[in-house]
């Protein structure tokens, strides 16, 4: 029985492969994006505390940078194989990942690297709130629409 659905799962993948958008790339579309969520509603946090509007909470700023870094690391889980014909309709991931993937996971090892000097370092968050949003920036200035 067991064989029998392992069978008809591959099956479905087969058949699935080429077509632009398979129910995997549609959960990993939604993992990044809720990782990407999470990140954006994170910096809208920091960024009070960076501009001294609000009281700096050096435990919360060690954690997000933590996260952060985390994400960062895998992020290239998120985006690997993507197919011909990406992106999808709900995606604003460019297809010129693919292409330059190596680019791309150079950006996201950046972002990673500064969520770790934030996090070793909370209570310099003017500066590294700065250098964190400047990954952002730059990865979504070339492979966001
Ligand atoms: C390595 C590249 C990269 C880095 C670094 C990066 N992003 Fe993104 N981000 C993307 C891509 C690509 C998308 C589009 C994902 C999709 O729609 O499939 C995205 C989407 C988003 C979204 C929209 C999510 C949604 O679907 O509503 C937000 C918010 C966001 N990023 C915030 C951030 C913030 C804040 C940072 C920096 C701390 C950051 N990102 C760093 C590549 C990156």
């Amino acid at each position: 029985m067991k064989t029998t659905v392992t069978t008809l799962a591959l099956a479905t993948l087969i058949i699935l492969t080429p077509l632009a958008t398979t129910p995997a790339d549609l959960e990993k579309m939604a993992v990044r994006q809720s990782a990407m969520k999470f990140i954006g509603a994170q910096m809208r946090q920091l960024s009070g505390m960076a501009r001294g509007q609000s009281d700096l909470n050096a435990p919360y700023v060690a954690a997000v940078g933590s996260s952060i870094a985390i994400i960062g690391d895998s992020l290239s889980l998120w985006f690997d194989d993507l197919p011909e014909g990406y992106p999808h309709a709900d995606s604003e991931a460019l297809p010129v990942i693919a292409a330059n993937r190596d680019a791309f996971l150079a950006q996201a090892e950046k972002m990673a690297d500064a969520g770790r000097a934030m996090a070793s370092a909370p209570d310099a968050l003017a500066a590294s709130f700065q250098s964190l949003s400047s990954t952002c920036r730059s990865c979504h200035s070339q492979f966001r629409m």
